[in-house]
């Protein structure tokens, strides 16, 4: 009750301040395809009501990530840019969580975002939201952040089909040369809190199997 003792976030904070994390950890993606296999591995820790924001450049690998997500829950595809919608539902089937995949580009504001029903599903689903960031962290008690990073710089690839926007049919295109990514993962809240050691866990698995992949040549 002393509140000078508390570092705590005060209630009604900025979005973009999220305060400490629970949990964070860091992957190295060489190409699209361990991106998915990334997408796959987090969900095997992600259930009903969680909430991940994907944050990063035009043509960074969100929707790449999230293609992993979705196959990963084994809902039905495919998985492309909501390119003329905000969110689209992908069914489980296999009597998991939905995946709630929307894209928050053309959002401007918080406000906008809290106009959608987006949360209506969201106890029941697992939602992921690209360019949410600042934006939807209070759909949910806790969230997962996934920040994609081009160290070779956005732009120096062919990947930049143009943010939610994109192409639409999974953004990009299957023409973009593969480029390292690095991936950074914080969960925020006392959810992931409780599952700081099973994110830990999945990401150092993940490290394992791209380290045996890489051996392999
Ligand atoms: N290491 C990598 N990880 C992920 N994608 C990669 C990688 N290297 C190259 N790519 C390519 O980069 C592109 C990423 O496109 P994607 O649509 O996933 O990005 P995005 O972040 O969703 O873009 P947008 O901002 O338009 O929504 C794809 O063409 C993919 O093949
Ligand atoms: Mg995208």
């Amino acid at each position: 009750m002393n509140e000078q003792a508390t570092t705590a976030p005060a209630v009604g904070q900025a979005p973009d301040e999220p305060g400490e994390a629970s949990v964070t950890g860091t992957a190295r993606v060489p190409e699209p395809d361990r991106m998915r296999a990334l997408g796959a591995r987090l969900a095997t820790v992600l259930g009903p009501g969680d909430l991940v924001v994907l944050a990063g450049p035009l043509g960074a690998g969100k929707t790449t990530l999230v293609q992993g997500i979705g196959e990963g829950l084994g809902v039905r595809g495919p998985i492309t840019s909501p390119t003329f919608v905000i969110a689209r539902v992908h069914p489980s089937l296999r009597g998991g969580p939905d995946l709630v995949h929307a894209d928050a580009y053309r959002l401007g504001s918080r406000l906008e975002v809290d106009d959608l029903d987006l949360d209506a599903d969201l106890d029941h689903s697992v939602t992921v939201v690209e360019w949410g960031e600042g934006l939807v962290e209070n759909l949910a008690p806790g969230y997962l952040l996934v920040s994609i990073d081009r160290p070779g710089g956005a732009g120096s690839g062919a990947g930049d089909g143009g943010a939610g926007s994109g192409a639409g049919d999974g953004g990009a295109g299957d023409g973009a040369p593969a480029e390292p990514r690095v991936v950074r993962v914080a969960g925020f809240g006392d959810r992931w809190l409780a599952a700081a050691g099973a994110l830990r866990a999945a990401l150092a698995d993940q490290a394992l199997a791209d380290r045996a992949l890489a051996d392999r040549g």
